[in-house]
């Protein structure tokens, strides 16, 4: 039995009752629908257009519904069209005609659009409370790794040395700029549409500041047009969530390089490998592989969205029901990716030497040999174009700048003097970059603190790296 068999002289043809329905993938929002409806009708009392008895057992007849669906005791009839029509068709079967009035001065659109508000809402906390924990756990490690010199690299080629907390926290800017975006997107999720109806609002005298109130919104939305079809919210999370996938993603990959015989510059935890079925000697970062696979379908899942809305007129159309599966999939994978990603970088050993070894070659520090023959007094271009010409002939000689004889150094300028075997050492390179955003341990140690500050976090604890 459907809703509108009034209208229609015929069922809807099993063959599209599957493809017609939503409840598979909207069961989830049951008590997001129930809390709409209890506070739906507290309010149509409080207005007069309920009698106080009768919202009174609707009320408590859907408190005992919920519950009865929590426990375990109810299952949810996969028969039904959708969440609303199951509660509301749950609740007519018990409370009979009080439960039909329920529906007053409400429709499905509104409701499904308040429902997914309250839902997502509490997925951002979700969210915001796990990313919150990767930047705690990477400032703790930066901390930890404040002084660990690592080669910088741009082009994939080594650049300049930095520091492996410095790496860190870079990752913890871009996770904080996540936490920002969600933030922001729950302020303008935060409207609470009930009250729209179906597209044009009602002729109830309803109170829709005080059911937005009832229900922990900031405040009721504008415009009923507006109110049932706006799916910005999701946009804007879907889009928040690919953003930090594509953080995730990135520093997944470099874990991938990281950890392959390549690099050697960490090491993961057996509990965040996997083995070979074939070659016994293998120790795969599959953790990191699927976090950086996984955000293919999130972008996925904001494209499906982008694209389901942009042709939309006003109000409601049912491509709109196509909102739930990407955004909720958006929501489910960025959270799992967090939680298995987490602890892996929580409990990653690093490899200081091995990193400190790479920063050793590759003509690292030739920019610092530069910048040293300009506190000589040389312009710039000019002491770059003399160490071009000294790193071509520690290649020709198999040498490096440090094992490079003074002589051959003043044979290129005769400003050279032993100060360049300090100025060209790893840590005066790393040490010296102190300017504000730089990469030396001061500069680390101070910026770890400062965030963990903000986080409201201490520096100890979590990490699996010891504080010294
Ligand atoms: N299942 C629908 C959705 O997810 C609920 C709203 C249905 N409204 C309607 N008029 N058919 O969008």
């Amino acid at each position: 039995m459907k809703l509108w068999e009034g209208r229609l002289h015929k069922a809807l043809d099993p063959k599209t009752d599957d493809f017609n329905s939503s409840i598979s993938f909207d069961q989830r929002m049951v008590r997001e629908d129930i809390e709409g409806s209890i506070a739906h009708a507290t309010m149509l009392a409080s207005c007069g257009v309920l009698e106080a008895q009768e919202a009174e057992a609707i009320c408590t007849e859907l408190k005992h519904i919920l519950a009865q669906v929590e426990s375990g005791e109810l299952p949810i009839d996969q028969t039904a069209e959708d969440i609303h029509t199951f509660v509301e068709g749950e609740l007519t079967a018990r409370l009979g005609s009080t439960g039909k009035r329920l529906h007053t001065a409400r429709s499905r659109n509104d409701q499904v659009a308040v429902d997914l508000r309250l839902y997502l809402k509490k997925q951002c906390d979700a969210l915001y409370d796990q990313l919150k924990e990767l930047v705690v756990v990477l400032c703790r490690k930066a901390l930890a790794h404040s002084d660990t010199v690592m080669p910088g690299y741009t082009h994939m080629q080594r650049a300049q040395p930095v520091t492996f907390g410095h790496h860190l926290l870079a990752y913890a800017e871009m996770f904080q700029r996540d936490l920002s975006r969600l933030a922001d997107t729950k302020k303008r999720m935060d409207v609470c549409p009930l009250g729209s109806g179906a597209l044009a609002g009602t002729t109830y005298p309803l109170d829709r500041e005080l059911t937005a109130s009832l229900l922990g919104f900031s405040g009721a939305s504008q415009n009923s047009l507006d109110g049932v079809s706006d799916r910005d919210f999701c946009l804007e999370l879907a889009s928040d969530i690919a953003i930090a996938m594509v953080h995730l993603s990135r520093f997944s990959e470099e874990i991938i390089l990281w950890c392959s015989w390549e690099f050697k510059f960490i090491e993961l935890d057996d509990a965040f490998s996997t083995g070979s079925s074939i070659m016994p000697q293998k120790k795969n970062p599959d953790i990191a592989e699927l976090v950086r696979g996984k955000t293919g379908r999130v972008v996925g899942d904001l494209t499906a969205l982008l694209t389901m809305m942009k042709g939309l007129p006003l109000a409601y159309n049912k491509d709109m029901q196509e909102d739930k599966e990407a955004i909720f999939d958006a929501v489910d994978t960025l959270r799992m990716c967090l939680t298995a990603f987490i602890p892996m970088v929580d409990t990653m050993k690093v490899l200081p030497q091995n990193m400190r070894k790479a920063a050793a070659g590759g003509f690292i520090n030739a920019t610092d040999c530069a910048d040293y023959l300009v506190g000589k007094g040389l312009p710039f271009r000019d002491a770059y174009r003399i160490t071009g010409d000294l790193v071509a002939e520690c290649m020709e000689h198999g040498l490096t700048l440090e094992t490079l004889p003074l002589e051959t150094y003043r044979k290129y300028d005769p400003h050279f003097d032993e100060g360049i075997y300090e100025a060209i050492s790893l840590d005066t390179c790393v040490n010296g970059r102190k300017v504000l955003g730089g990469p030396a341990k001061q500069n680390v140690e101070a910026q770890a603190k400062k965030i963990l500050q903000v986080m409201g976090a201490g520096p100890a604890e979590k990490s699996s790296d010891k504080i010294g």
